[in-house]
């Protein structure tokens, strides 16, 4: 049976706003996604509340409307701020795919709104959608290189749970840009163009944007800024239509930690790299830059 609560035009705007960029819905079809969007329901939520408690049962996964929210995970019974959602993002999706307990809290640290999904409509239309996204990508992610250090198993749980997409970037001009913020990237197709200001404003007008390298099938980008909490270092452009699997800062920050040494020693090659191109490593890695 199919779940319609009823809403306003500002209703139906915001909600459409706050799930654009949501990764499990991306590979939805129109019906799917109307369908999602008419059970979802506008739940109000004042600041110091728990939206969700660690150890409950899984009841919805939430979309956020507005409000910032705290991510808590006990540990030995001591729980520790994990993380943050600020404004947009979702969470509440690990309970409904895996039947299991909820695996952090979320408390709201402003007044704020979410939207609701329930688990039903849930794993009748998400959960089987990203079943089959997980078969179609199967062999693509298990012979990514920088997750070859991980058991098979753990890449494919890895993949599947932590609400991937595939990502079109928009048109700008004759090139795609990637404009997701608080994201992580893996090419599928397509080729990707990093490109680099010096950071001399004066040069900037007079040299532009350097290409500083060029990214195919399999490869990331995007880690950086995850890493370092740091702006962008630099800016990609897909060249014609490019598809990236796409993960957020939540799940990178959850899911790719064993990996996170490798991802690390890398940005001594971005370094020295700059060093050779610019004569500075742009502080692309300095906390007080
Ligand atoms: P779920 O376990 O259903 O409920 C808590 C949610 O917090 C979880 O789904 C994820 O969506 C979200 N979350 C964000 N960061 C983490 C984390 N580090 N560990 C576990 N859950 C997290
Ligand atoms: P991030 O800073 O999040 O966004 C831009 C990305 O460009 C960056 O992560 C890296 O993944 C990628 N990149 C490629 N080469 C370099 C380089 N030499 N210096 C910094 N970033 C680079």
């Amino acid at each position: 049976s199919r779940i319609i609560y009823p809403k306003t035009d500002d209703q139906r705007n915001r909600l459409q706003e706050a799930c654009k960029d949501i990764l499990l819905f991306k590979n939805l079809d129109p019906e799917q996604m109307s369908q999602v969007l008419d059970a979802m329901f506008e739940k109000l939520v004042e600041g110091g509340e728990h939206v969700i408690d660690q150890g409950d049962d899984g009841d919805n996964f939430y979309v956020i409307d507005r409000g910032t929210y705290d991510i808590y995970v006990k540990c030995d019974g001591v729980g520790r701020c994990v993380g943050t959602y600020d404004n947009r993002g979702s969470f509440g999706e690990l309970a409904l795919m895996y039947n299991t307990p909820r695996a952090a809290t979320i408390i709201a640290t402003s007044p704020g709104a979410v939207w609701g999904l329930d688990r039903v409509t849930f794993r009748r239309i998400i959960v089987k959608n990203n079943a089959k996204k997980r078969k179609m990508y199967e062999n693509f992610i298990q012979s990514l290189p920088f997750l070859t250090s991980l058991e098979v198993s753990f890449q494919l749980h890895y993949f599947s749970s932590c609400g991937m997409g595939i990502y079109l970037g928009i048109k700008i001009s004759s090139r795609l840009k990637i404009y997701m913020a608080d994201c992580f990237f893996i090419v599928e197709s397509g080729e990707v163009r990093i490109t680099m200001k010096r950071k001399n404003k004066q040069d900037v007008e007079e040299n532009g944007a350097v290409e500083i390298a060029r990214y195919s099938r399999g490869q990331y980008f995007g880690e950086l800024a995850l890493v370092t909490n740091k702006p962008r270092a630099a800016s990609a452009f897909a060249l014609g239509t490019v598809k990236c699997l796409v993960m957020d800062v939540q799940a990178f920050e959850r899911l790719l930690g064993p990996c996170m040494e490798i991802m690390k020693r890398n940005i001594a090659n971005y370094e020295e790299q700059l060093v050779t191109l610019f004569g500075t490593n742009m502080d692309i890695a300095d906390p007080s830059a």
